[in-house]
């Protein structure tokens, strides 16, 4: 039997929201499976919420459904996010990014009293590295940025949409860094922020409250 494990763990995450709640919105297809649970609850029990969103394909997502935004400017606190992960480990660090979204996503999950990830049991791994770090860079000198990205050990490669460079929701460009394994995700993430030019990477440590993973239509709760 199939499973859609992502809707799976985005139903039971959805659990975790409650009346009056500024919600953090992470972007990618798991998220989006939660965007049409938290809706189906709005029009059901009339739960009233905000959320901030993290990039604007989810804002999209959240607007057709008719569920409220706000944004910074109104609120900087936020009470729970739910965003995916493209990998995550047994000690809750992830590499997230896949879809571009990192800077936006990282400063929402910070903030947020609680930070709970969903994913499909795909996402667990024993060590980080195997999906490429997405950097965020600026868009001025990204070649001389590269090359210092590569002297610590990675192969990189500019990320490309349709054969143009991406750009991000923020105007920037994004160079994904293959490493294979991560052995110190939280050094390597304060070398990569040390190279100027680099806005932000999508290693994110010491931030997840919960993670709700779902495999094979079973979930499992992994806590700090
Ligand atoms: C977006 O930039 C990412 O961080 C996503 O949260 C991540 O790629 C997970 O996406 P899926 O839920 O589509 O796998």
């Amino acid at each position: 039997m199939e499973y859609n494990d992502k809707l799976i763990a985005a139903r039971e995450a959805v659990r975790y929201i409650k009346e009056g709640m500024v919600i953090g919105i992470g972007s990618g297809s798991t998220v989006n499976e939660f965007l049409y649970c938290l809706a189906d609850r709005i029009k059901e029990e009339g739960l009233q919420i905000v959320g901030i969103s993290a990039s604007k394909k989810s804002e999209r997502l959240a607007r057709k459904l008719k569920i409220p935004l706000t944004t910074f400017a109104s609120y900087q606190n936020v009470d729970i996010s739910i965003d995916g992960t493209d990998e995550i480990d047994e000690q809750l660090h992830l590499v997230k990014g896949g879809g571009g979204s990192l800077v936006r996503e990282k400063m929402i999950d910070l903030v947020a009293d609680t930070f709970i990830v969903i994913a499909s049991g795909e996402k667990k791994v024993r060590k980080l590295g195997t999906f490429p770090v997405p950097v965020e860079v600026v868009p001025f000198g990204w070649q001389a940025t590269e090359q210092r990205l590569q002297q610590l050990g990675c192969h990189t490669k500019l990320r490309l949409l349709n054969g143009e460079i991406f750009v991000s929701d923020n105007q920037n460009y994004i160079i994904d860094c293959e490493f294979k394994k991560i052995d110190d995700a939280v050094t390597l993430h304060a070398s990569l922020k040390q190279i100027v030019g680099v806005i932000e990477t999508g290693i994110f440590t010491h931030m997840v409250d919960k993670a709700i993973i779902a495999d094979n239509g079973q979930i499992y709760v992994m806590k700090n």
